[in-house]
């Protein structure tokens, strides 16, 4: 581990180092089945994704491939993909536990460290777009 400036550990562990499309496939389909059964993440995504549940799938299996091994598949638009749903600090910090938990069961524990601090990172930065959290700047 190694410290950034703001004092936070980064797992220094390669992005590619153990991770694979299967890896990820098996992450993002335990995952979402998880969180489509939270009582409250749920209902969140049941509406918008009636009838495309699986090119959800697909569409975030191409963004962690992006994310973890630098695939350019995923060109879709995460800010925009999370405006008008209301969300909170409170709904981020469930959806991170709940990454959290299924990245510790599945990954070695580097590659777990890995995912969950990029996901880390990319909740601040949707918090940050979406004017919500402890990060967000508040202009009058
Ligand atoms: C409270 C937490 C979150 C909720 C409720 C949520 C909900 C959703 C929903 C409903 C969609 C589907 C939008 C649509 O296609 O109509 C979506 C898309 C997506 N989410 Fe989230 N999300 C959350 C956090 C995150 C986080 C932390 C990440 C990344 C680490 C993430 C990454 C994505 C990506 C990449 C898409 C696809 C965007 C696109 O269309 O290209 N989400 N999310």
């Amino acid at each position: 581990m190694a410290q950034s400036a703001a004092g936070r550990s980064i797992p220094i562990v390669s992005p590619a180092e153990g991770v694979s499309e299967e890896l990820i496939r098996q992450l993002v389909e335990t995952f979402y089945d998880r969180v489509i059964r939270d009582p409250e993440l749920g209902p969140i995504f049941q509406k918008p994704l009636a009838g495309r549940w699986s090119q959800h799938l697909a569409r975030m299996t191409d963004f962690w491939s992006a994310v973890a091994l630098r695939t350019t598949r995923y060109q879709g638009k995460p800010q925009a993909a999370h405006r008008g749903f209301d969300l909170t600090p409170e709904l981020f910090a469930l959806w991170i536990a709940l990454f959290e938990e299924t990245a510790r069961e599945i990954c070695e524990p580097e590659v777990a460290d890995f995912f969950i601090d990029r996901a880390q990172r990319i909740a601040d930065s949707l918090q940050i777009g979406l004017g919500i959290g402890p990060k967000a700047l508040r202009l009058p």
